[in-house]
């Protein structure tokens, strides 16, 4: 085993399968097989402290199954996390403060309970303060952090925009004293200037706090602008890692390519635009070899028996032969 690393995430050959197989009894009258869906397969890589760690990938590639293990939410078929302990807070439960913001605030804020509850929450389960005094005081700080008003704690969830219940969303997380947030979609139900908004406020609460985001966005400009480093996640696989600018100056993954491509350019006042090709597999019945092969441009024969391993940032036989 790898030694801990000092102040980071380890995320170490991590696996998850789905049985979405029919009941024994209908399977017996159908003649259908089990059926497992692979969402995760070997999947390595560290965060580390104060960085903001991107996950990108097509739809059903695996970035929330992965970030529901990485919060504890779902448990992995194989491998670990581990969570170095100066990014956790000791619950009194025992878990570990990490905090998640959903794509939907509305479904993840408690519809029934005003703001000062929600926030309050998080602070009294963990026994963070010892008043009430104290507490009150701590919604207050935690609602200025987050750009809302002190009277914003009567309001209920439904009485405020999208982009300010994610504020009150984040102040959610904020207020566990976790150091590290998980993010999956955070901006994607915003309109764009909202989402500006929220982005720069992420960002803003990084450096002032020190935090360290595991970020799930399918938007590459999202990405780019909060990203240090991305892992391109392919059918459940990394296929390729890399630092942001060097990633998409120069994507050495034909998937990674594929998809950056699949972003508009503006050039020379002209905005190019190529599509992202074929169609992602069935993670139930992957493609043997590299799952990428079906699609790839640059396919050789050994790409469809052996799959390739990461190696140097990069998984795929002919990236690493050049
Ligand atoms: N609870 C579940 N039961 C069965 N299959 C699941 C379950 N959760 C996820 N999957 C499957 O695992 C694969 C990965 O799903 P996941 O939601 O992690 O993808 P994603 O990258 O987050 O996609 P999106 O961009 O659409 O959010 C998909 O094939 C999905 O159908
Ligand atoms: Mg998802």
């Amino acid at each position: 085993m790898k030694p801990q690393t000092d102040g980071s995430v380890s995320i170490r050959k991590v696996g998850r399968q789905f049985d979405i197989s029919d009941s024994w009894i209908n399977r017996k009258i159908s003649g259908k097989p089990r059926q497992v869906v692979n969402a995760l397969t070997d999947v390595e890589f560290e965060i580390e402290r104060g960085e903001t760690f991107a996950l990108v990938g097509e739809s059903g590639s695996g970035k929330s199954t992965l970030a529901r293990i990485v919060v504890g939410l779902l448990g992995a078929s194989q491998g670990e996390v581990v969570i170095d302990s100066s990014l956790r807070t000791v619950r009194a439960d025992g878990g570990q403060g990490i905090q998640m913001v959903f794509q939907d605030p509305y479904a993840s804020l408690n519809p029934r309970w005003r703001v000062e509850r929600i926030v309050a929450e998080p602070i009294r389960t963990l026994n963070l303060v010892a008043n009430k005094t104290q507490l009150s005081k701590r919604i207050d700080e935690l609602l200025e952090l987050v750009g809302l008003h002190p009277d914003d704690r009567k309001k209920y969830p439904h009485q405020f925009s999208g982009g300010q219940r994610q504020r009150v969303a984040i102040a959610r997380a904020l207020a566990s004293e976790a150091h590290f947030i998980v993010c999956d979609e955070p901006t994607s139900a915003l309109d764009v200037s909202v989402q500006a908004q929220i982005l720069n406020l992420m960002r803003r609460l990084q450096e002032q706090l020190g935090l360290t985001y595991l970020f799930i966005s399918h938007d590459l400009a999202v990405v780019r602008y909060m990203a240090t480093r991305v892992g391109v996640l392919y059918l459940g696989r990394i296929v390729e890692i890399g630092e942001v600018d060097e990633l998409f100056a120069n994507p050495r993954h034909p998937y990674t390519k594929m998809l950056f491509e699949a972003v508009p350019k503006v050039d020379g006042g002209r905005t190019e635009r190529t599509g992202i090709t074929g169609e992602i597999p069935s993670p139930i019945n992957p493609p043997a070899g590299c799952a990428f092969h079906p699609r790839c441009p640059v396919a050789i024969d050994r790409c469809r028996r052996d799959v390739p391993r990461l190696i140097d940032q990069v998984a795929c036989h002919v990236a690493n032969a050049g």
